[in-house]
C-alpha cells in the first residue's frame, strides 16, 4: 500500500476533525480564452477557489475530469489556481483525464496522486475508476482487491474513498449510461467493512447526499457547467459552480456542506445538445 502522510495531525484546524475541500471537473483548456457551452472554465474555476478560500480547511481533493482538451497547459493552469489555495491536494483521474500528463505538469510539491493518505485518524483512499475506453468507470477485479486490501491493512480508524465515477445511478439515463459500471459490486464490498464511512465523487456535475446502511454517499457539483438532475437527455441545470466541504470526526461521523458560487456569472448555454 503507498501511504503518502501529507500534513501532521498536530497541524488540523481543529483537533477532533479533519476537514477537506472536495473540488472535481473543471474541465479546463489550453487557454484562458476558451469555453465549455459557454462557461469559461479557467475563470469558473478560479471563482470557485476565490470561494472556497474564505472557509477553512485542511486539505483539498480534486476528484478528476481536470482537463477537457488533454492538454499540458490545461493541468498546468490547474496546478496555478490550485497554489492559490496553500494547503496539499490529493487528485486522481477523470475520463477526461490523461494520467500521464496529469502526473507530468500536475502533480508536484504540494500535488499529489497517492493511492492512500492518512489524516486525522481517517484514511483517504483515492481510486482510478477510468478505464481508457470509454466515459463510463469501472473498478475491475484488481483494483478493487487491491482498495480492500488498503481499507484492511490501514492503521487508520475510519476510511473515506473517492473516485471519480458514481457508484450509484443519477436518474438521468443519459448520465447514467456513464457510471460505474460496477458500482453496484463496489458498494457490496463496502458493505462489509465496517470502517468505511464515506464515499465521493465527481463526474455527475450535480450535488447527491444519500445514505447507504453505515456509509455516506456524496457528490460535489462541478466547477464549471452543471447538469440538470434527473433528466433523461442531457440537459444543463442554472446552478452556478461549487464545491463540498466534508468535516471528517475522530468519532468517524461525517458532517458536509455544498457551496456555490452567488449570482448568475456562469451560466451555460441553454440550447446545447452535448459535450
Ligand atoms: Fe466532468
Amino acid at each position: 500500500m503507498l501511504v503518502i502522510p501529507i500534513i501532521d495531525d498536530n497541524l488540523l484546524a481543529n483537533s477532533d476533525r479533519v476537514t477537506l475541500l472536495q473540488l472535481t471537473d473543471p474541465h479546463l483548456f489550453d487557454q484562458p480564452s476558451k469555453t465549455l457551452l459557454g462557461v469559461n472554465t479557467w475563470d469558473s474555476f478560479n471563482a470557485v477557489i476565490d470561494a472556497a478560500l474564505s472557509h477553512t480547511f485542511d486539505a483539498v481533493v480534486l476528484s478528476g475530469d481536470v482537463s477537457q482538451d488533454y492538454s499540458s497547459q490545461s493541468y498546468r493552469a490547474c496546478a496555478d489556481a490550485l497554489a492559490r489555495l496553500n494547503k496539499p491536494t490529493m487528485v486522481l483521474p477523470g475520463n477526461h483525464d490523461e494520467l500521464v500528463k496529469l502526473r507530468e505538469h500536475l502533480v508536484g510539491s504540494n500535488v499529489f496522486h497517492s493511492e492512500v493518505v492518512n489524516i486525522g485518524g481517517w484514511g483517504l483512499h483515492m481510486l482510478d475508476s477510468t478505464t481508457g475506453e470509454s466515459p463510463g468507470g469501472r473498478l475491475g477485479s484488481s483494483r478493487t482487491r487491491r482498495m480492500l486490501d488498503n481499507i484492511q491493512s490501514s492503521t487508520q480508524d475510519w476510511q473515506m474513498l473517492f473516485l471519480h465515477h458514481n457508484p450509484v445511478k443519477t436518474g438521468s439515463a443519459w448520465l447514467d449510461n456513464h457510471w460505474l459500471a460496477d458500482g453496484q459490486e463496489f458498494l457490496a464490498e463496502l458493505e462489509k467493512q465496517p470502517k468505511v464511512r464515506g464515499v465521493a465523487w465527481g463526474h455527475v456535475h450535480q450535488e447527491m447526499d444519500l445514505a447507504h446502511q453505515h456509509i455516506r454517499l456524496m457528490a460535489s457539483p462541478a466547477c464549471c457547467i452543471q447538469f440538470l438532475p434527473n433528466s433523461q437527455t442531457f440537459a444543463l441545470d442554472t446552478l452556478q459552480p461549487g464545491f463540498r466541504l466534508l468535516h471528517l470526526y475522530r468519532d468517524g461521523s461525517i458532517e458536509t456542506q455544498v457551496y456555490r458560487l452567488p449570482g448568475q456569472a456562469f451560466i451555460a448555454d441553454p440550447d446545447a445538445q452535448g459535450y
